[in-house]
């Protein structure tokens, strides 16, 4: 809850994984990391955190089963639906948003499955500020220049001006279902979820975000998110 409302996430975890090199086989969200799947990782700070009231999972019908099992033996008591996704990102997070349990919230908050690093501080800040301002994404600072590439010709945008979007993004329900709307009507498939309130003019608060927050796509970031998550729990004294 956030000053009285009820706060859903959904987590879309229904992709198929295959730049992680390992075909459809495994999906990426049950890769171990550390020992604990992934998706357990990231359901866990999501379980955390205060600001968070229930949690809705949109999986590949294959992986329903045993992420189902698996949130059972987590204890995970915020999980309240755990469905099949669609065929690219924006499809899953709409059949989250269709869930009964995200239509009885009042913030929406949505969160990469393969973004196990998110800390519960970043969770509520974009809460927070979704709330205050209709819409926020987590976003950092590009590192390197930015070029962007038009018909064969480059143009470097000034980098003080850019941002990268990570998850979390958080709306009040209602713009969110404006936006989602206008995309469908519009065949828009955007690659975040801020992008479909950004295309109603409406404005997004930008909230720091971390470059711990990393999202795992290839090998090279899970032995990124190991060191990270290491470093993590040797701060708080764990293994
Ligand atoms: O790599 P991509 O940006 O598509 O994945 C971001 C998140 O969206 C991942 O957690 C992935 O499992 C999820 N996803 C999904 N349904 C899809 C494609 C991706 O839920 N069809």
């Amino acid at each position: 809850m956030i000053d009285g409302t009820r706060v859903c996430a959904i987590i879309p975890a229904a992709g198929s994984g295959t730049r992680m090199g390992r075909g459809d086989a495994r999906s990426k969200t049950l890769i171990p990391l550390r020992a604990v799947p992934v998706i357990l990782r990231t359901l866990g700070r999501f379980e955390e955190s205060a600001a968070v009231d229930d949690v809705v999972v949109t999986l590949r019908e294959a992986d329903i089963g045993s992420v189902r099992d698996l949130i059972a033996g987590a204890g995970f008591r915020k999980v309240r639906e755990v469905i099949p996704g669609g065929a690219e990102r924006q499809d899953s997070v709409r059949l989250g948003f269709a869930s009964k349990t995200a239509a009885a919230a009042g913030i929406i908050v949505v969160h990469d499955a393969v973004r196990p690093l998110v800390t519960a501080g970043l969770i509520e800040r974009v809460i927070r500020a979704a709330h205050r301002e209709g819409a926020a994404v987590a976003a950092v600072r590009p590192k390197d220049t930015v070029k962007i590439e038009l018909s064969g010709a480059l143009e470097t945008p000034d980098r003080g001006r850019c941002w990268l979007a990570q998850t979390p993004q958080a709306f009040r329900r209602d713009l969110f279902a404006e936006g989602l709307e206008r995309a469908g009507k519009e065949g828009f498939h955007g690659t975040d979820d801020v992008s479909l309130v950004e295309r109603l003019g409406r404005v997004v608060s930008i909230v720091e975000g971390s470059y711990n927050n990393v999202k795992i796509t290839t090998p090279g970031d899970l032995a990124i998110a190991e060191l990270l998550l290491g470093r993590e729990n040797a701060d708080h004294g764990q293994s």
